[in-house]
């Protein structure tokens, strides 16, 4: 997180110096003016509007279930795992790739056939609508290599008609002894798959990352025991902050992480634009087993970094970690994190797997920049939540909310909805007096530089609404910025992440199912809620987003007459929650889990 007049404190020092430089000939965050000097102009780059039709749309999107395949895959006896994802969206807006569908009221399947590189490898009958059909083939049609295969998929809608998809499908060779670790996509629930970050051999698990933005000069490369007790708090991924200054402290660092069995989200921000530098990175990297996945541009939008050079970066660096760099996986995704509300959203966006956003609502005026006295309007102003509508110019969960939505429709029309994730990431900072008093962290008052966007910290409850506010609107990872924070978020986050990640009866069981059937609704009195379904028994992951108790009525969940079955069993309990038979009770931006009989 880098704004224009805060440079993250990992910069200060000689940075700031080519930091202010740039202040001069880039005055626009999003592409906005956002000082009382300049004028209003358009910034351009919004989301094209979807036009919407009164004759209904389809469209095709196929994609394989896993990105990359392994030959280890061939004995897989999960009987969707090798297969080929297919949705058939019907709709009445344009989105990418569809034609009018003028037999909808007499076709309720069409046939599909995937080609792989020209030949037939599955075809199948598939309903109108479909979302994520999973069409099963056997890899041993095909050769592993570094070069992606072409999917084609084509569905005839009846008289000579047919709606066109396509994608790529990566089959990789097993890794080579280069390469530490293979993390793959489960698109068929968006998960992460690894094995043990410690580099023991194991199979692969599911994997819910949790965490922090973690600073590294200061802090991680100062007090070596940090990654230990991470792990204790429950948080299984580290994002360490650049710069990196001495591989041999890196290193060690890195070697900690892997001990405590922490994963690696390693951030290459600053040189993500230097094909000479993220050269270097991934090979020094990419040996690591407790390497997750990439990072490259952050908030690439914000600064109005080249339209390209998100896309760049990821070709690049699958080139040199198994890919083809043409499009196909290499053995680790990459992710980036944007900034902007609607700026460049696909071109920034195209150059990543697993796409984080980060709507810092909490202590700042949404609507009137304290920082800039600018009010922040579509076009205009940077109040450090870019276009978010608050309620009287504070803050609202709903700006997350949105946000997730947004990324997900956009994704949606794009036609990328098998190919990207989306992950949040939670304010975990406000004022940062506490940095100071944190570990070694080299930073006084004096040098701190002034921000006046956000006023405050949020409060460990409101970090965890942010949180799950996030993960019901799709986000299956939580990276927060940043650590270190004051011990009442970390506190929090800790038994959040604990609830999701350890012990029988962990949330992202639920979550992190193919098998799952999920829901999300938003209650009128103000309460965000995800229902994930599994083997008869319901997930409720629920958030007050009211500064006062609110009730979570059964009945307002459309459960039908069941409502919560045989009772509620507490998972996970935030700030107050009190379950009865058919309500729960939460106080002021209390959140909680619950597991109920469907
Ligand atoms: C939808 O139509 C609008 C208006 O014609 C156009 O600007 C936009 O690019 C189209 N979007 C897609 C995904 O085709
Ligand atoms: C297609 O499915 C979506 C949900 O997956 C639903 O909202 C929509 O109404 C369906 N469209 C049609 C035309 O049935
Ligand atoms: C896939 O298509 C691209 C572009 O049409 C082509 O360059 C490439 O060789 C094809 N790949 C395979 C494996 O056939
Ligand atoms: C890097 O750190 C190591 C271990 O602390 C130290 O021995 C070495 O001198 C450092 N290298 C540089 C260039 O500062
Ligand atoms: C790019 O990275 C290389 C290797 O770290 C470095 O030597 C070079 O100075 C960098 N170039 C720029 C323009 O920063
Ligand atoms: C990005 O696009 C610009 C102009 O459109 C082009 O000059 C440049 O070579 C491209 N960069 C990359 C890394 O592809
Ligand atoms: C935001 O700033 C505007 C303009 O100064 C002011 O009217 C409003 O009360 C402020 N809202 C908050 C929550 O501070
Ligand atoms: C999470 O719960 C599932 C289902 O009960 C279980 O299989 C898995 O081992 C649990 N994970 C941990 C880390 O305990
Ligand atoms: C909120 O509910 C709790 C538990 O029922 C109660 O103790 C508390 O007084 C309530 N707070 C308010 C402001 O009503």
């Amino acid at each position: 997180m880098i704004h224009p007049s805060r440079p993250s404190l990992s910069l200060l020092g000689a940075l700031i110096t080519s930091w202010a430089c740039a202040e001069v000939h880039a005055q626009t965050w999003c592409g906005k003016n956002y000082m009382i000097t300049e004028p209003v102009t358009n910034p351009g780059g919004q989301f094209p509007i979807s036009k919407t039709f009164s004759e209904p749309q389809i469209a095709l999107r196929c994609g394989p279930a896993v990105k990359p395949y392994l030959p280890e895959d061939l004995d897989s006896t999960d009987p969707t795992f090798v297969s080929i994802l297919v949705d058939l969206p019907v709709v009445f807006s344009n989105i990418s790739g569809a034609i009018p569908f003028n037999r909808a009221s007499s076709l309720s399947t069409v046939d599909v056939i995937v080609l792989v590189d020209g030949k037939e490898l599955v075809s199948a009958s598939v309903p109108v609508n479909a979302s994520k059909h999973a069409l099963p083939f056997s890899l041993s049609s095909l050769q592993p290599g570094t070069e992606a295969h072409n999917l084609t998929c084509t569905a005839s809608l009846g008289e000579g008609e047919e709606v066109i998809g396509s994608s790529l499908l990566t089959y990789l060779p097993a890794k080579p002894n280069s390469i530490g670790s293979v993390t793959k996509m489960d698109m068929r629930s968006g998960t992460l798959l690894a094995k043990p970050p410690t580099g023991e051999d194991g199979p692969y698990g599911r994997i819910f990352p949790i965490g922090f933005y973690t600073q590294f000069e200061g802090y991680l490369d100062s007090e070596l025991s940090i990654s230990s007790t991470l792990k204790e708090q429950g948080f299984t991924v580290v994002h360490t902050v650049p710069p990196f200054e001495n591989n041999t402290i890196l290193e060690e660092v890195l070697d900690k992480m892997q001990k405590a069995g922490l994963w690696l989200m390693y951030d290459m921000r600053y040189t993500y634009m230097n094909d000479t530098s993220v050269s270097e990175q991934v090979k020094l990297i990419r040996s690591r087993p407790n390497l997750l996945l990439w990072y490259t541009g952050d908030e690439p939008d914000g600064t109005s970094d080249p339209l390209n050079a998100t896309t760049h970066a990821q070709f690049l660096i699958n080139s040199l970690d198994g890919g083809d760099g043409k499009g196909g996986s290499g053995y680790h995704p990459v992710s980036l994190v944007l900034n902007c509300e609607n700026y460049f959203w696909s071109e920034y966006a195209s150059g990543a797997d697993v796409l984080m956003q980060d709507t810092y609502m909490i202590g700042n005026n949404v609507t009137f920049s304290s920082e800039w006295g600018t009010p922040c309007t579509v076009d205009y102003g940077d109040c450090g939540c870019d276009n978010c509508q608050g309620i009287d110019g504070v803050g609202s969960f709903k700006d997350i909310s949105f946000r997730m939505d947004v990324f997900a429709e956009r994704a949606f029309i794009d036609g990328w909805e098998l190919e990207k994730v989306v992950w949040t990431v939670p304010q975990g900072f406000g004022t940062e007096e506490y940095l100071c008093s944190s570990y070694a962290f080299r930073c006084s008052p004096l040098t701190l530089p002034s921000s006046r966007y956000w006023t405050r910290n949020p409060t460990g409850e409101e970090f965890v609404v942010q949180s799950i506010v996030g993960i019901n609107h799709g986000g299956l990872g939580v990276v927060s910025w940043d650590d270190p924070t004051t011990p009442e978020i970390k506190a929090s986050a800790s038994a959040l992440a604990l609830a999701l990640t350890s012990g029988p009866s962990n949330m992202s069981a639920f979550i992190l199912n193919p098998s799952s059937t999920f829901k999300q609704v938003t209650t009128t009195s103000g309460i965000d809620t995800g229902m994930w379904t599994l083997d008869r028994k319901t997930l409720l992951l629920a958030s007050n987003m009211n500064y006062e108790n609110t009730t979570l009525e059964a009945a307002d969940l459309g459960l039908g007459s069941k409502g919560f079955g045989g009772g509620l069993t507490e998972v996970f309990c935030s700030g107050l929650c009190s379950a009865g038979d058919e309500s729960v009770v939460f106080g002021s931006v209390g959140s909680g889990g619950f597991v109920f009989s469907a």
